[in-house]
């Protein structure tokens, strides 16, 4: 499937054939290629919590209102991220670049992050959107569904999984077979209503 196909046909699906499983190949095809996801200075701060653990998710599913997707998707992955991952051995992100590349990008990273709580939040956050997009457009390449998911309590989610201090969770995406379609598109704004020419007036 190109591109173009992928995401013109991924939709939000909420049901997902339980009895499906994916197999291992798969599921690491799939977090392979999400980790090819851009990030800022390559810190690649995403985290993929990959729950299997079938009572975890039950659990989980308490603390997202009862969506079956949680517990009935094939996948299920927590999108964090790790909010220091600028600070910890960053070398490591630039390990095959050029020694003055290095020497002129590693002050830089810590330059634009340290004792910046809302860039390095934004950071996390901008991050795992696009990670959450790469995850559902390869699925959806590979025939499967997926639904990204905010609807749950936060806390209660980062208390189940043992979120460390300096992590963030970002959102969910459940990955499986679909049982029922979408719903069809319920409302498109048009390009003239969410582009802008040049600046706002
Ligand atoms: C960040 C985010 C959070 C979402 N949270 C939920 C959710 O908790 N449950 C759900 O069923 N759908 C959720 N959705 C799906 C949206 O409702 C859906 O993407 C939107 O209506 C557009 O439909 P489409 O993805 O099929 O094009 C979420 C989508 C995004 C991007």
């Amino acid at each position: 499937m190109i591109t173009k196909q992928a995401i013109e046909t991924r939709r939000a699906v909420k049901h997902y054939d339980v009895d499906h499983s994916m197999t291992h190949e798969e599921i690491n095809e799939l977090l392979s290629l999400a980790i090819l996801s851009p990030t800022a200075f390559n810190i690649q701060n995403w985290r993929f919590v990959v729950v299997a653990d079938a009572e975890l998710r039950k659990h989980i599913r308490e603390a997202a209102w009862g969506q079956s997707q949680v517990t009935d998707a094939s996948l299920f992955i927590i999108l964090c991220a790790d909010l220091k991952s600028w600070e910890k051995e960053p070398e490591r992100y630039w390990t095959n670049a050029p020694k003055e590349v290095r020497e002129f990008i590693l002050p830089a990273i810590d330059n634009y992050y340290r004792g910046k709580d809302q860039v390095q939040r934004d950071e996390a956050m901008r991050s795992c959107g696009i990670a959450a997009q790469t995850l559902m457009l390869t699925a959806k390449s590979m025939g499967y569904d997926s639904c990204p998911m905010d609807g749950f309590d936060f806390g209660k989610v980062a208390e189940l999984i043992n979120l460390p201090d300096d992590h963030i969770i970002a959102m969910f995406v459940a990955i499986g077979k679909g049982t029922k379609e979408a719903w069809s598109r319920p409302g498109q704004l048009n390009l003239n209503d969410v582009v802008i020419k040049n600046s706002f007036s």
